[in-house]
């Protein structure tokens, strides 16, 4: 009975349309003027605040787009998924995690968290278990961060997707959190390259994408790796089941754990304003809001999320 009740109260997906994003998109344009662009890194501080997007990739791989839908923006720390999957695909989950936690954290992305005690990363969603992560994606110089790019343009058939250099030097040359961190886990036998490894994980988070792009990468991880096109050469369910329980559990920093109360869904998020988006089996969603609330999260791009999930019963609980 509660089923069929629900199932009058919520809209079947296959209803879903432009104009449905568009009218979500329109209700919540106002939260991009109480949130704030993030300008701890200087070039990050220059975007336009009140730009705002919303995309869709339906269980069919059709695209839906409404907003700024060319405006491009940072991965930022969305682009630690991506690694995340490179890493695994390359040596086995157990090796990247034998050193790293599977944990979730009331601590924001850029803390230190317990380095310096258990010298483990807690996750590879914050900033240190990220930038563990790069680094051990094997290759000389830039090599992991060309195969964290290739697989960003892979999964999104996009292979004009290429990386901001004024948002890297920016992040490069400010970034002195994350070059504390890095050299703490050289000191910790963790990392045992060269600063080469540090700057891929800046390039990483300067990759310049759209709010479709982002939808496309949820679509991938929402159907078992397989791309919005059908193709499924990467296609593993354990490394999709791998990269979605991260996402539902640390993807939001340490506002997760009520988002996951609140959406229901795996999500990432990163301080350019995106957020990507896995419906499991079904969707992807990406949104672009660069202005943030006080965990890094877009705003704007939360309350379209909500209001999708609420709309169409999208929770996975
Ligand atoms: O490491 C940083 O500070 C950034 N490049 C990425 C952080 C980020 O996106 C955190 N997310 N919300």
């Amino acid at each position: 009975i509660n089923a069929m009740v629900d199932a009058q109260q919520t809209a079947d997906i296959s209803t879903i349309s432009e104009k449905t994003l568009s009218s979500i998109l329109e209700k919540n344009r106002t939260y991009s003027t109480q949130g704030k662009v993030a300008d701890y890194i200087p070039e990050l501080g220059k975007m336009d605040a009140k730009a705002i997007a919303f995309s869709v990739v339906d269980q069919n791989g059709k695209v839906f787009n409404t907003g700024d839908v060319h405006k491009k923006f940072t991965m930022q720390s969305i682009s630690k998924i991506i690694a995340l999957m490179v890493a695994v695909r390359e040596r086995g989950e157990a090796d990247v995690f034998a050193k790293m936690g599977y944990f979730g954290s009331e601590k924001p992305f850029n803390h230190f968290s317990n380095l310096e005690t258990t010298g483990k990363p807690l996750n590879p969603m914050m900033n240190a278990g990220a930038i563990y992560t790069t680094s051990l994606i094997s290759g000389a110089g830039e090599q992991a961060f060309i195969k964290v790019l290739d697989m960003v343009r892979y999964i999104t058939k996009n292979q004009n997707i290429d990386y901001s250099k004024s948002v890297y030097e920016s992040e490069k040359s400010t970034g002195h959190r994350n070059r504390g961190m890095f050299y703490l886990m050289k000191n910790n036998g963790l990392i045992s390259g060269n600063e080469d490894q540090l700057d891929n994980y800046f390039k990483q988070c300067s990759i310049e994408l759209t709010a479709e792009d982002l939808a496309k990468i949820g679509y991938f991880f929402a159907h078992q790796c397989v791309r919005f096109d059908g193709d499924s050469k990467y296609k593993s369910a354990e490394v999709a089941k791998l990269i979605e329980s991260q996402m539902l559990t640390a993807g939001m920093y340490e506002f997760s754990g009520e988002y996951s109360r609140m959406v229901g869904l795996p999500s990432k998020s990163g301080v350019g304003g995106g957020i990507a988006v896995s419906v499991p089996g079904k969707m992807g969603i990406g949104v672009f809001s660069p202005a943030l609330d006080q965990h890094g999260n877009s705003l704007a791009g939360y309350h379209m999320i909500l209001d999708l999930v609420k709309q169409y019963n999208l929770s996975i609980f």
